[in-house]
């Protein structure tokens, strides 16, 4: 049990072209809090949907989401900031406006215009303030909706395959990033790839999701860096492809 973040029984049923999917079945979990949590499973296994869902852009078919006990509902949503695979900015703004974009025109003080440039930084985009997004490359325009996602200061940050679109040795990078910036923020990280390295690299739990059930955890509890020579590393990739259905 936990008082952060729990699902209990969720369940989601989408109906398209008079079929029906269940995305996600009778789904329990317990998210903790300052926790860093990657989700992987297979393709169509329910992993954006449970985004989705913690982010109240889905309701679930049955089943309650609670926020410190509080039961959660669209009136009452959990606080969160998401990133997509894409950054999404506004191609017309600068890097530190679209961090300001996520705030009504009456809430963009002075103030506000600081602590959008403070967030640069925290990001790794000092100097970027005044930067068009087709002047970043692919790993700074994720810095950017990261800030995005930051700035209201939210109890999570959901990430759904955040750097699945960037090369090698960006994605590389990024994963020494998000990990600096995730013990920087103390806050939950809920992070969706399909690589099984880099989610054992970067969660402190696992878990694998299948046809929208979950099939195994893993609670990571060494720290980082985790380098692949570490035997123990290589263990947990064949469990967590064994849950998968890869093993050999
Ligand atoms: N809006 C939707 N309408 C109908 N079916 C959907 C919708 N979103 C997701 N699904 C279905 O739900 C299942 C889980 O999808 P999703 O959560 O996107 O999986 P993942 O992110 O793991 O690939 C898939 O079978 C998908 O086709
Ligand atoms: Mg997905």
């Amino acid at each position: 049990m936990t008082d952060f973040i729990s699902l209990r029984n969720i369940s989601k049923c989408y109906s398209a072209a008079g079929r029906s999917v269940f995305a996600l079945k009778d789904l329990s979990l317990d998210i903790r809090e300052n926790e860093f949590l990657a989700v992987v499973g297979r393709s169509g296994s329910g992993k954006t949907t449970l985004l989705r869902i913690l982010a109240s852009l889905e309701e679930p078919t049955a089943g309650e989401m609670r926020f410190r006990g509080k039961l959660c509902s669209p009136g009452n949503p959990l606080p969160s900031g998401m990133v997509f695979q894409d950054a999404r900015l506004m191609p017309w703004l600068s890097a530190l406006e679209n961090i300001i974009f996520a705030f009504p025109p009456r809430e963009r003080t002075a103030e506000l215009h600081e602590a959008a440039k403070k967030m640069l930084e925290t990001v790794g985009l000092s100097g970027c303030e005044r930067s068009m997004p087709r002047e970043l490359s692919g790993g700074m325009a994720q810095r950017v909706a990261l800030g995005r996602a930051l700035i209201k200061n939210p109890s999570v940050i959901l990430l759904d395959e955040p750097l699945g679109a960037l090369d090698y040795f960006t994605r590389r990078a990024m994963q020494r990033e998000l990990i600096r910036i995730y013990l920087q923020e103390k806050k939950s990280f809920i992070m969706v790839t399909h690589d099984v390295g880099e989610a054992l690299r970067m969660g402190t739990r696992v878990i694998v999701l299948g046809e929208g059930q979950m099939r195994k955890e893993i609670n990571v509890d060494f720290s980082y860096p985790r380098p692949r020579s570490d035997p123990r590393f290589q263990r947990l990739i064949d469990e967590v492809l064994d849950a998968i259905g890869d093993g050999e």
